[in-house]
């Protein structure tokens, strides 16, 4: 059984926290024993994010810490799951790991390559596992499309869009996700789901170009274009959106055969030959939390009892020297930059 605290405990922690009672409920061997966070107003506010929905409140008790130090000293821990604001993932991660934890850290893996070079590092040499949250990679509507991407059940893909948008994020630790070199702005904390996703189902483009607006915040909106030689890849990233706009993300990819869309939480396959169907309501398709897959799968990593295939700590790294490479489009108008 491994022993997990949270460090950071704002708005994504909670769907960890869902995540790992999930896990206990179905026996998974990982157990939350602790949270720490440097404001003791967190453990008992619900906070509501975009993305996992409303906190319901925590299904458990747990041990809960403002100091980082006193929790090391008092807990025997074997991870820490790192859900700090973006700008301390690596400064914590590094830490961490050197001091004999295994580190699962949410994305973006860095605010650059740099910081990224320095968790790889860290993690090489101290043996332990660090592997970044990008999540897209356990979510089960993601997962159905990886799947028809590398089988061609329908063919190859000719085309895609995927977006990801909202108004900008009005929660938050002192207001980081407003402060671009804190957070990098859309690009790097909501478009880099999909430029990992991107990657992920069609690998390194061979070039990207991008177009951002400033609003509020540098960088509240970006259009993509990932170059490969035989589709046409856009994606969309918006922070821009009026903040009575809900939350939402998807996709809509073009196969020779058919064409698959999810859009409000339902994943559509409209077949070229054949009525369309709603995937995620067919009794083969099954709805998973994403963060409770995201987490089973590293403690299975840790314990040894599975390879991590999917989400190495080096394609997070990957993703986040994509997202620079988009903003050296972005601040040169649009113009190419070959990978
Ligand atoms: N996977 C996803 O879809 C997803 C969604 C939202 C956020 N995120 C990522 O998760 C991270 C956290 O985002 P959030 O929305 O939870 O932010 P947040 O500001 O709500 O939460 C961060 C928490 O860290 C605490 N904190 C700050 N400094 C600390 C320190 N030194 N020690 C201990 N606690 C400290 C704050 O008090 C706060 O509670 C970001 O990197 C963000 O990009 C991922």
């Amino acid at each position: 059984m491994l022993k997990v605290a949270i460090l950071g405990y704002g708005g994504i922690a909670r769907s960890h926290r869902k995540g790992y009672e999930l896990l206990a409920a179905k026996g998974a061997p990982v157990d939350l024993v602790a949270l720490c966070d440097i404001d003791p107003e967190q453990f008992t506010k619900l906070v509501t994010i975009n993305q996992g929905g409303s906190d319901q409140g925590a299904k458990k008790e747990y041990r809960t810490y403002t100091d980082l130090e006193e929790m090391l000293a008092k807990e025997e821990l074997d991870v820490i799951d790192i859900c700090l604001p973006t700008y301390l993932h690596c400064e914590y991660a590094v830490k961490l790991l050197k001091r004999g934890y295994h580190v699962q850290s949410e994305k973006p893996m860095g605010l650059n390559p740099a910081q990224c070079a320095e968790m790889l590092k860290a993690a090489e040499e101290s043996g332990k596992k660090l592997m970044v949250g990008m999540c897209l990679r356990f979510d089960c509507y993601y997962e159905y499309l990886k799947d028809l991407v590398d089988s061609e059940k329908y063919g190859k893909v000719t085309s895609a869009v995927f977006e990801r948008l909202s108004g900008l994020p009005r929660w938050g630790y002192q207001g980081w996700f407003r402060d671009y070199n804190r957070s990098g702005g859309v690009a790097l904390d909501m478009h880099i789901h999909d430029v990992d996703m991107i990657r992920y189902l069609f690998g390194e483009p061979k070039a990207v170009s991008a177009l951002a607006l400033d609003g509020e915040v540098k960088c509240t909106t970006i259009h993509s274009r990932f170059c490969y030689d035989d589709k046409i890849i856009f994606a969309v990233g918006d922070w821009g959106q009026s903040s009575s706009c809900k939350f939402s993300a998807g996709y809509r990819v073009n196969f020779e055969k058919a064409t698959v869309i999810l859009r409000d939480g339902v994943l559509t396959v409209c077949p070229e030959e054949g009525e369309p169907f709603i995937a995620s309501e067919q009794e083969s398709f099954v709805k998973t939390h994403h963060m409770a897959e995201e987490i089973e799968f590293f403690a299975h990593t840790i314990l040894g009892d599975r390879e991590n295939d999917r989400n190495q700590p080096s394609d997070a790294a990957g993703s986040v020297a994509l997202v620079a490479k988009l903003m050296e489009s972005a601040e040169n108008n649009g113009a190419y930059v070959m990978l």
